[in-house]
């Protein structure tokens, strides 16, 4: 367990940010410069010797009795920048915690696991893009599926009986009747969809000889950042090729990129471009606190979370350049492979059972929101990353 602010349990609000980020080096990722690999073992040592002195490895912590609000993640995509600031806004002992771990690694999940008692795990953690997924498919397998049945595992040795899973609505591919319900047949039709597919089934599975409390969310596209501008999205620039379309429009808004690359024209749609019902990530994190809430023992819940309304690309870019006041510019490309051409949610049964609905979702008030925080963060959560463009 790692403590990497002034305080190792830190308090946490009712409500997380499941934001992400991605400027922090992957210690997994391979590279033939000697450099970096000298780099990352020196941070790998590094860790370790932290590990080891750190009073939570051998001390009893806080968390050792049933404790809100805990944080795991590796770092392959997230960004320590923005836990710091999360650890710096709740300093409280005994209420957040950072645990540096992979969930990969089984010793890890069983000491961890063994060593705080949860009353409910939120599994966020994943890579999470189509386009990415397509070409290294195995890796998205081992990531998403393969780490979700560890995190199974995990549970079931441990007892911890209350499952909320980040699922998607990728897992649904490219159904012939819109709005998607919870009952349109799942046909993913791209490695990411299919390897959340087969974790929600693991779940279910296991689910039927367990009293597990069990949550599975079906996201649709997320947007938005943190209205109080305290987080926000910080992508790793390797990763940019196959980020998300409000990433994409921010980078050509501030001159990173020389425009916005749009794939596809000629999709069945009314503007020949595809079509995405985007949610604020503030309503997803109300979904989480409502679910939480509700979880019940022995019982699963199914829930699409969107707003019921697909909005084309060409209309994102238009909300795009209001919201930056940039005159981004766009080039018109092929088809990218995995992509489906109208995807939209119909949120009747969240709303009917867990008494959600979207909330702070409006395309260009949450680009606005999103803006801001790019704006003032050049560098992301870099150290000079504050100056204003
Ligand atoms: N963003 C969306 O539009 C969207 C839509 C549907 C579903 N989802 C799901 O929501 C969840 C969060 O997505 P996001 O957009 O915030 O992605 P993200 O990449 O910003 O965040 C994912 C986090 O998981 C961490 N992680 C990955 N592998 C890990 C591992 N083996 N061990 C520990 N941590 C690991 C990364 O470091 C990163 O911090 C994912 O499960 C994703 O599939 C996202």
């Amino acid at each position: 367990m790692l403590n990497f602010s002034r305080s190792r349990a830190q308090t946490r609000p009712n409500r997380s940010h499941p934001l992400g980020g991605m400027d922090f080096a992957d210690p997994k990722k391979k590279n033939g410069a000697v450099g970096k690999i000298l780099l990352a073992a020196g941070l790998t040592a590094l860790c370790i010797l932290i590990l080891k002195q750190s009073p939570s490895f051998n001390s009893p912590s806080p968390f050792s009795r049933h404790e809100e609000g805990v944080t795991h993640d590796n770092l392959s995509r997230g960004n320590l920048g923005a836990v710091k600031i999360l650890q710096g806004l709740f300093p409280e002992p005994g209420r957040l915690q950072f645990i540096y771990a992979d969930l990969g690694d089984p010793k890890a999940m069983h000491k961890i696991f063994s060593e705080n008692a949860f009353d409910a795990v939120m599994h966020f953690a994943a890579v999470a893009y189509v386009g990415e997924s397509t070409l290294d498919p195995l890796k998205y397998y081992h990531n998403i599926t393969s780490n979700t049945l560890g995190i199974m595992e995990a549970m079931a040795a441990h007892n911890v009986n209350t499952l909320i899973y980040s699922s998607t609505c990728a897992t649904y591919g490219e159904p012939e009747k819109m709005p998607i319900t919870e009952e349109t047949p799942q046909i993913p039709i791209n490695p990411y969809g299919k390897a959340k597919k087969m974790a929600e089934d693991i779940i279910l599975d296991f689910h039927k000889n367990s009293d597990m409390a069990v949550m599975i969310l079906r996201y649709f596209n997320v947007i938005g950042s943190d209205p109080e501008g305290r987080l926000g999205e910080a992508p790793r620039p390797e990763l940019r090729e196959h980020g998300r379309i409000s990433g994409a429009c921010f980078d050509a808004a501030r001159g990173i990129t020389p425009g916005l690359k749009v794939r596809g024209t000629d999709y069945k749609t009314p503007d020949g471009t595809c079509i995405r019902d985007y949610i604020d990530v503030t309503d997803l994190v109300d979904a989480h606190v409502k679910a939480l809430n509700k979880a019940k023992p022995g019982h699963v819940g199914i829930y699409n979370v969107g707003t019921g309304r697909g909005r084309s690309v060409k209309e994102f870019v238009e909300a795009c350049k209001k919201a930056t006041g940039a005159p981004i510019k766009v080039e018109y490309l092929p088809r990218r492979p995995g992509d489906y051409a109208e995807v939209f949610s119909d949120p009747s049964k969240i709303l009917r059972e867990l008494n959600w609905s979207a909330q702070h979702t409006d395309l260009e008030k949450s680009l606005q929101v999103a803006w801001r925080w790019q704006k003032s963060h050049r560098n992301g959560y870099g150290s000079s990353s504050t100056a204003s463009i």
